[in-house]
């Protein structure tokens, strides 16, 4: 059985403080569930977010890496660093990483290597935008984003990939995409993956949506069958939305 997932992607948001003061709120209201509960705060805060989390069911994550293990690289971060604090898994790929710093398809390739060397799991993000959808080419272009900078992979290190769906224009802008429209996307990536690979690794990989889930619309989009959880960005800042979503799953 695939596992299930809520992650939550804080993004440049949130001090010292208010990270410590979101994640308690989230330990005292966090509901029983089978779900994988995960979140991303930024660099600084990261070891505080371990030591505040302590035994809770919560899983402090990366929302970047850098390729390199090591040297002349002013400003970035490596995975031995956030492994020597506690933070075993980084997103990777995410649509402002693409657009704003030039992430492109073979860079985020080699990241992915120096997750998987340093026995990291990665949940990689990749989705179209919108001139894409209307041209029609949206299934071409996340075929060829997952091609580009995952079908290099061999089997076993699928076992440390989670795949987060996000078409661009969904992104921060309150538009989801429809539980059909992401069913559609959800199923035709695991389509791809059994023709690259097999119907086993297919099943086994846990694919989620994101793109402005809200409590109201989060258990519609789950319900549906290749749909494995969410990576919520927005709604993630607030306890009380982030609990609302992950009890929908
Ligand atoms: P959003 O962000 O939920 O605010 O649309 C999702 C994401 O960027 O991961």
């Amino acid at each position: 059985m695939r596992k299930k997932i809520v992650a939550g992607n804080w993004k440049m948001n949130n001090d010292l403080a208010q990270t410590k003061a979101l994640i308690n709120d989230l330990k005292n209201s966090l509901p029983n569930t089978d779900a994988e509960v995960k979140i991303a705060p930024t660099f600084t805060n990261l070891h505080a977010a371990v030591e505040t989390v302590g035994d809770a069911a919560i899983e402090v994550v990366a929302q970047n890496m850098h390729q390199e293990a090591s040297g002349a690289y002013t400003g970035e971060i490596s995975a031995d660093m956030l492994k020597s604090i506690g933070v075993k898994t980084v997103i990777l790929g995410h649509s402002e990483r693409r657009a704003y710093f030039g992430e492109d398809d073979a860079l985020l390739a080699k990241k992915v290597d120096a997750a998987l060397q340093n026995d990291m799991d990665v949940i990689f993000c990749f989705g179209e935008e919108l001139a894409d959808r209307k041209a029609d080419n949206h299934f071409s272009l996340v075929e060829s984003q997952l091609k580009n900078a995952l079908f290099h992979l061999g089997v076993e290190d699928w076992k440390h990939i989670v795949l987060a769906y996000e078409p661009v224009w969904a992104i921060g802008t309150g538009e989801t995409a429809s539980p059909e429209q992401a069913q559609e996307m959800h199923e035709f990536i695991r389509k791809t993956l059994a023709d690259k690979y097999d119907a086993t690794l297919a099943d086994s990989i846990s694919i989620l949506y994101g793109g402005s889930v809200k409590p109201n619309n989060a258990e519609e989009i789950f319900s549906k069958p290749d749909v494995d959880g969410g990576l919520i960005g927005g709604a993630s800042l607030k306890a009380e939305d982030f609990v609302g979503i992950i009890k929908a799953i």
